[in-house]
């Protein structure tokens, strides 16, 4: 598979997953998390698909498109495991849906970063709240959620608060 192929399937099994959540937390009460604004792809169909929803978003930087720069206010900028830390104290278990987009090229670099940030995710989370990830996230008190079709294993991970 090329290069070109396996990002579109990313992007792709990234948003069915997208969907997915958000059809699930319909009714239900709770901001949503966005760890990773890179160019806004991702925070920006959020924002079109759950309008009324706050939606904090956590990067080290802002350079997202033009038109996807999240209002200060819900902007944490820094390195997401200080502004993890800051959002629990600020916000409490107070996310619906959190999603982790913080991969890199790198996979040593990767798994780094995904064991420092996943169990900080969970404080933030109420029961029964969904995480939808790149990287599979190794933390206590969630469970895996089977995937919706289309989105091939490995490919994107869902698990839900207990
Ligand atoms: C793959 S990009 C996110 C792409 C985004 N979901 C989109 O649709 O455009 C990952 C982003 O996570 C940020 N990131 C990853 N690890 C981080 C960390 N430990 N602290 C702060 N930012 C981090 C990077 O700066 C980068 O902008």
């Amino acid at each position: 598979m090329s290069r070109l192929d396996s990002a579109i399937r990313r992007l792709q099994a990234q948003r069915i997953c997208l969907n997915w959540a958000v059809d699930q937390i319909d009714g239900e009460e709770g901001i949503i998390l966005e760890l990773g604004l890179g160019n806004g792809r991702s925070y920006d169909h959020l924002r079109k698909a759950l309008p009324g929803r706050r939606i904090y978003v956590f990067d080290r930087n802002i350079s997202p498109h033009p038109d996807c720069i999240p209002p200060d206010e819900d902007m944490y900028l820094g390195e997401m495991d200080e502004m993890l830390k800051a959002a629990a104290r600020d916000l409490g278990p107070a996310a619906i849906l959190a999603h982790a987009d913080i991969g890199y090229g790198d996979p040593e670099k990767s798994a780094k970063n995904v064991a420092l940030i996943g169990p900080l995710i969970m404080p933030l989370l109420r029961p029964g709240a969904i995480v939808i990830s790149d990287r599979a996230l190794a933390f206590p008190e969630v469970e895996p959620i089977a995937l919706p079709e289309g989105v091939e294993e490995g490919r994107y991970f869902m698990q839900r608060r207990l």
